[in-house]
């Protein structure tokens, strides 16, 4: 049995999460689901990032204390990703005691290794990466990606992790495993950047500036710096399912899972994960999504308007996987409309009303699984692909019912095309499970029992 342990990256609690976010949850909850359809001993994990400036001074802001602000935000979150049908084996917490334990381990192996000392930092912090940045890397004097925060200008001692030890380590990891770093433009990217140089970076705050952190094992004046922190989590939250086979993440957060992540790893003595794929970003109605442009749907209340199944379906399989996309009601109500509702759902009525009719048995469940086109698009993450295989099956049934004007035959001849139709429907339903996993259920059931029965429309009108 072939393993395969999937993670997102975990959200800062400064806010409730948006659609924005959720879309690498759905994508690693198809992912797994997928994985253990096909027999797989899976494991996901997610969760949320719960240190560091950028959550203490949003629940300064609420006049709460961090834990009490994290613990709602948190908590909100995990009712988010339920509300579309995610469940993860963990949602890890930074907050977690063993993870707190793990870190100051990790932290430890390190510093015996020789890799972390005390230095000074002087220069610009943008809290909203939560992460040191060069003059050459802002706009106008801002974060490109957080242009209302400003940048702080931060001198301070710190303890430094020697990140530009381990430059020949990485560039040799991403040359030898082509897939370690996916899309391949995003590999490109980073062996840029790598080559531009690899400087040791800051690992701690002195606890008098930012005291929202986990200790610093061996100098509690300080505390451990967020992302060093937050990486750990796949440890934590893996146990015994380490290495990770894949490690899902947004494009802005590829530089710290393939370069600082791995470089950690080595240093303290882990294995290294088997691949990160970093995917694009999503806009609202050609804006970014922003809280402070009024501009943020939230996974509950698409669910509400579309239901869980047809929200997982549209980000799936209209999500920016690889380049940016813009998303917006209309386009999400017109897939519903022809890919769902015309397509998938009518098709499915169609046939189980013409079975019914006719007075068919069920269908044997156990001797159809997914094609082989489709798994291998899975299995390789062209996930568009996978999806688009699965559709052009649902094409062909429909064009088989008109060309052959099924619904005016008769006799053997129906009973023989139906019975061919919904053995494809089966597989399609099969396909469809990791993404709609109530409608393709009810598919299932209506085709399988000891007489096929119509089935409910599946996707109503909205
Ligand atoms: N806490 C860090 C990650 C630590 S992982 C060890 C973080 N948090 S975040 O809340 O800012 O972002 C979480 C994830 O959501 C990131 O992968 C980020 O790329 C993704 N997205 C946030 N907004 C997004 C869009 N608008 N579109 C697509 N993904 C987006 O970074």
């Amino acid at each position: 049995m072939a393993r395969f342990s999937i993670t997102t990256a975990i959200d800062y609690t400064n806010g409730v999460i948006h659609i924005g976010h959720a879309y690498q949850k759905i994508v690693a909850d198809v992912l797994y689901r997928f994985h253990k359809q096909v027999g797989d001993e899976a494991y996901f994990l997610t969760g949320t990032d719960e240190h560091g400036i950028t959550n203490a001074q949003a629940a300064a802001k609420e006049g709460l204390e961090p834990r009490q602000f994290v613990d709602k935000i948190s908590s909100l979150d995990k009712k988010e990703i339920e509300s579309i049908g995610i469940n993860p084996d963990r949602f890890i917490r930074t907050t977690d005691e063993d993870h707190k334990k793990i870190v100051a381990e990790f932290y430890m192996k390190s510093f015996n290794n020789g890799d972390i000392y005390k230095g000074s930092y002087e220069g610009l912090y943008c809290a909203g990466c939560e992460s040191y940045k060069t003059l050459s890397e802002l706009v106008d004097g801002a974060c490109p990606l957080h242009p209302t925060r400003t940048i702080e200008k931060i001198s301070e001692e710190n303890y430094f992790f020697r990140w530009s030890k381990y430059k020949d380590f990485l560039r040799e990891l991403i040359d030898t495993n082509p897939n370690f770093i996916q899309p391949e433009q995003r590999r490109k990217d980073m062996i840029g950047f790598l080559d531009s140089g690899l400087e040791d970076i800051a690992i701690s705050r002195p606890k008098q500036k930012l005291s929202w952190g986990i200790p610093v094992p061996n100098d509690d004046s300080h505390v451990i710096y967020v992302w060093f922190d937050a990486l750990i989590n796949y440890v934590t939250g893996l146990k015994d399912m380490w290495p990770a086979s894949l490690h899902l993440v947004g494009k802005d957060i590829t530089r710290w899972h393939t370069l600082l992540w791995p470089a950690m790893l080595k240093s303290a003595g882990y294995e290294i994960p088997r691949a990160v794929y970093s995917h694009g970003f999503m806009n609202l109605n050609g804006q970014k999504i922003s809280k402070s442009l009024g501009n943020v749907i939230s996974p509950s209340e698409l669910a509400s308007r579309y239901g869980s199944d047809a929200t997982r379906y549209y980000f799936f399989r209209y999500g920016p996987w690889v380049e940016d996309v813009d998303v917006s009601l209309e386009k999400i109500d017109a897939a519903y409309q022809s890919d769902l509702a015309n397509g998938l759902g009518n098709l499915a009525s169609r046939l189980t009303t013409m079975a019914e009719k006719e007075g068919l048995t069920g269908l044997n469940k156990d001797l159809v699984t997914v094609s082989d086109e489709y798994k291998d698009y899975m299995t390789e993450l062209k996930i568009v692909e996978a999806t688009e295989s699965t559709w052009s099956k649902i094409k062909d049934c429909d064009r088989t019912i008109n060309e052959t004007e099924l619904w005016k035959k008769t006799g053997e001849e129906k009973e023989t095309t139906l019975n061919k139709l919904l053995n494809t429907l089966l597989v399609i339903a099969n396909e469809t499970k990791p993404i709609l996993p109530i409608s393709s259920q009810k598919i299932i059931d209506a085709i399988t029992g000891e007489k096929i029965v119509k089935i409910e429309p599946l996707f109503p009108r909205i």
